[in-house]
């Protein structure tokens, strides 16, 4: 009898101490944020006044990512790689469109392969970080962006694409290539 009631004492124990040390149901930057496409970000990221974010990245590469995939030189990358038709193999749309692989119940409606790597491929899902209140808060450090998805950027977050899986991986220069691509908030 004794015994039993060790062994009961011991398993309430166990099961309260694995309770206490379980992992935050939301680990930093893991909250369950739709991606919303890129119209989400625009409405308050294209004036000059805001940086013009949308414009700076409508003209760079990554906007232009999915459609390169049907061009003549993606069709000859994809056949030395065993791809048929790249704009719809997953070998090439993982680096190439924003959210590649992502549940569908994380992806809104407006969310296009067309925009290719767009902001939330980088920044993260935008759903409840998008709000003017939150943003404002974010940017002012009184709100922790990571608790609404927002992505702090680094040079892992390009590593996730530019690495030598990519079929035309020659380097890359973090800070160079970072240059390339700038979209800061003017200074007030
Ligand atoms: C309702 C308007 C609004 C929408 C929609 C919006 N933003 Fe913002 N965002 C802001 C404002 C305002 C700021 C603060 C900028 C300032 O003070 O000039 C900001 C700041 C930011 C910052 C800087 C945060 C920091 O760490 O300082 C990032 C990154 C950003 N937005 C990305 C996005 C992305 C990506 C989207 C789309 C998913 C988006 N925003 C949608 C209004 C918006
Ligand atoms: C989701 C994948 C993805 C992420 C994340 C990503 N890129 Fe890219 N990037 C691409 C693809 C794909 C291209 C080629 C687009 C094309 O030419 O159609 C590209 C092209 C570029 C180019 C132009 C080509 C070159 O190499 O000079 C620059 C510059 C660049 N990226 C910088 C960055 C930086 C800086 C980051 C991180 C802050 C980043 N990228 C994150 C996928 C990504
Ligand atoms: C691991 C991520 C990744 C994968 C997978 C990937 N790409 Fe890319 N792709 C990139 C990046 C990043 C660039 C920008 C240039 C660079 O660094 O390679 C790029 C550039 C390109 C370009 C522009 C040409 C150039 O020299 O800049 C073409 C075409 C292309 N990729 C086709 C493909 C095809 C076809 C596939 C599938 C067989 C594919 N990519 C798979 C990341 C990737
Ligand atoms: C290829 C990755 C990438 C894409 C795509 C991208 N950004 Fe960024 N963004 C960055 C990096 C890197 C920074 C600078 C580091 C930081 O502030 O977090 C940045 C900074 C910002 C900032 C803050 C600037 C500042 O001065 O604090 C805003 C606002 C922003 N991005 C909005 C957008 C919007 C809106 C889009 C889409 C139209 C977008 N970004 C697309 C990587 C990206």
């Amino acid at each position: 009898m004794k015994k039993l009631y060790t062994l009961l004492l011991l398993s309430t124990l166990v099961c309260f101490v694995a309770a206490m040390t379980r992992p935050a149901p939301h680990p930093q930057g893991k909250v369950d944020a739709k991606y919303g496409g890129v119209k989400t970000c625009k409405t308050c990221h294209l004036s000059a006044k805001s940086g013009a974010q949308f414009k700076i990245w409508k003209k760079s590469p990554h906007a232009n990512a999915y459609a390169t995939l049907q061009t003549d030189d993606a069709k000859k990358i994809g056949k030395e790689n065993g791809v048929d038709d790249p704009a719809t193999s997953g070998k090439c749309l993982q680096c190439h469109v924003v959210a590649y692989g992502v549940d569908a119940s994380l992806k809104g409606p407006k969310l296009k392969l067309e925009e290719g790597v767009s902001c939330e491929a980088c920044h993260g899902p935008g759903s409840l970080y998008k709000k003017k209140k939150i943003m404002k808060g974010i940017t002012a450090g009184e709100i922790d962006g990571a608790k609404y998805g927002l992505v702090k950027v680094g040079e892992e977050t390009c590593a996730k694409c530019h690495n030598k899986k990519s079929p035309t991986f020659k380097a890359f220069d973090y800070k160079k290539q970072l240059a390339k691509i700038a979209h800061p908030i003017p200074k007030k």
